[in-house]
């Protein structure tokens, strides 16, 4: 061990944008633990503090740097311990801007990327010695799977566990490809040792991770390679699980497999994010999607020949350089056609070194405030229709937490919509048949059916 075990410490992490992000950050939270620091939810009493940070558009990056502005004054102040405090911005912020963090924020003590994690606690030794950021941004060779601890704290009833990083796509418009690095799948015995861990600590579901997860190949356990549908029957057959996900999804990685894997194993969830971003074909190629509108009708209908009940989730972008109107007529085309139970739609945003923020006719903000304003309602009134077709409904739910009153938990349907019904707090961890009865702002109300 690099640090003495000083104990009593209080790590805060603040976690920005997407699930890998929320993975990485409870590792983060893991490897301190030997060097004596308890996660804390508040920044204000903490003797250390990271923002695990996201760079996807650029109002999540511009975020990291008022946050940094607010913690000045923290970080200038003595703990109760009489230790300095240390700062630190991990995530892909870090690993696009490491340099200029250190020059706009010149207090901060650490910057890391994505892949050098397992090395934080060498990180804090070096910065509680010496004055001036330590800066590391490596993507190092051996990836830091190999060197993370086993998991050890309490996941809770729904788990991420991460199986794949990186992605080597390259959209015209995506920062990923430059922050996480190429694609690299873990391999599947390290995946299923973690999976029986997580499920011991008490986690029923997983959902498997990956910046593009169904690109996973990675190396059985007989030596051979599997893909994600192999994984995912090799996750199944553990026992003690009740559920299984994965997120975030390629079209063109959906193999026969996989959607056999839809059609096979009763555990994995009948819903699906798989972002299509655009439904024009010229905006597709653009973006290097490598995929048609037609492609994804496809592939969403194969899905649900395989799967009836499936329901959609998706991605998508306004606003990409040179979408005209007829572009965006074509996106609401496919909407309308496919159906989404839950969707996520943002404008087009230029990340510097992207092939797309140098592209001709970027379209004005107005244009893509409209866009997406008509879009969302779009996909708003979709989600709406199909949370209220399920309505009278008995669905299975996984009760994950208490409720917002007494004698109530929450839990997740099969197409993930939060559920709200009275039942003990014993049930937590366990799936009821319900009942569904009524529409919520939040969640849908229930009544377990006994
Ligand atoms: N501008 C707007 N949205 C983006 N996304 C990725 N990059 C950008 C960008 N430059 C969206 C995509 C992706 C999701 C995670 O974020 O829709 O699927
Ligand atoms: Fe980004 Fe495209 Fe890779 Fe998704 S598939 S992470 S949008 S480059």
């Amino acid at each position: 061990m690099i640090a003495s075990r000083a104990s009593g410490k209080k790590l805060h992490i603040k976690t920005y944008g997407c699930q890998m992000n929320v993975y990485d950050s409870a590792r983060m939270a893991e490897v301190l633990a030997p060097l004596g620091y308890a996660p804390s939810d508040s920044a204000e009493d903490a003797d250390m503090v990271i923002l695990n940070t996201c760079h996807i558009r650029e109002k999540a990056a511009e975020k990291v740097y008022s946050e940094l502005g607010r913690l000045k004054r923290w970080h200038g102040a003595k703990p109760a311990s009489g230790e300095r405090r240390i700062l630190a911005v991990a995530g892909c912020v870090a690993q696009a801007e490491g340099a200029e963090i250190l020059a706009r924020a010149p207090y901060v003590d650490i910057v890391l990327g994505p892949q050098t994690y397992h090395r934080l606690p060498e990180m804090v030794a070096k910065a509680t010695r010496q004055a001036g950021g330590v800066l590391d941004t490596d993507f190092p060779v051996e990836p830091k799977f190999d060197y993370l601890p086993t998991v050890s704290t309490a996941p809770g009833v729904g788990a991420f566990l991460s199986v794949q990083e990186g992605c080597d796509k390259f959209c015209t418009f995506c920062v990923v490809p430059y922050t996480r690095g190429a694609e690299y799948s873990r391999p599947a015995a390290a995946i299923l040792a973690e999976a029986r861990r997580l499920n011991e600590l008490g986690a029923r579901e997983i959902t498997l991770l990956g910046q593009n997860v169904n690109a996973y190949r990675g190396v059985a356990p007989d030596g051979g390679a599997w893909g994600l549908g192999e994984l995912i029957r090799a996750v199944a057959a553990l026992p003690g699980l009740a559920r299984i996900r994965y997120t975030t999804s390629h079209p063109c990685d959906v193999d026969d497999d996989l959607i056999a894997a839809h059609r096979d194993v009763p555990m994995l969830m009948p819903f699906l994010h798989l972002p299509v971003q655009s439904g024009s074909d010229r905006v597709l190629e653009a973006m290097n999607r490598r995929h048609t509108s037609h492609d994804y009708r496809r592939t969403v209908e194969r899905l649900r020949a395989a799967r009836p009940d499936l329901a959609l989730s998706s991605d998508f972008i306004v606003g990409f350089p040179g979408e005209s109107e007829a572009d965006f007529a074509a996106t609401l085309a496919l909407v309308r056609e496919i159906g989404f139970a839950q969707a996520f739609s943002f404008k087009y945003s230029p990340r510097p070194g992207t092939p797309a923020a140098a592209m001709p006719r970027q379209v004005p903000d107005a244009v893509k405030a409209e866009r997406l304003a008509e879009l969302q309602a779009l996909l708003r009134e979709q989600q709406r229709d199909f949370n209220a077709a399920c309505i009278g409904r008995e669905l299975p739910v996984l009760f994950e937490r208490q409720g917002r009153h007494d004698g109530q938990l929450v839990g997740r349907s099969p197409y993930l919509q939060a559920v709200h019904a009275e039942a003990p707090a014993a049930a937590i961890g366990t799936v009821a048949k319900v009942r569904l009865t009524a529409l919520g702002a939040n969640s849908i109300a229930g009544e377990v059916v006994a």
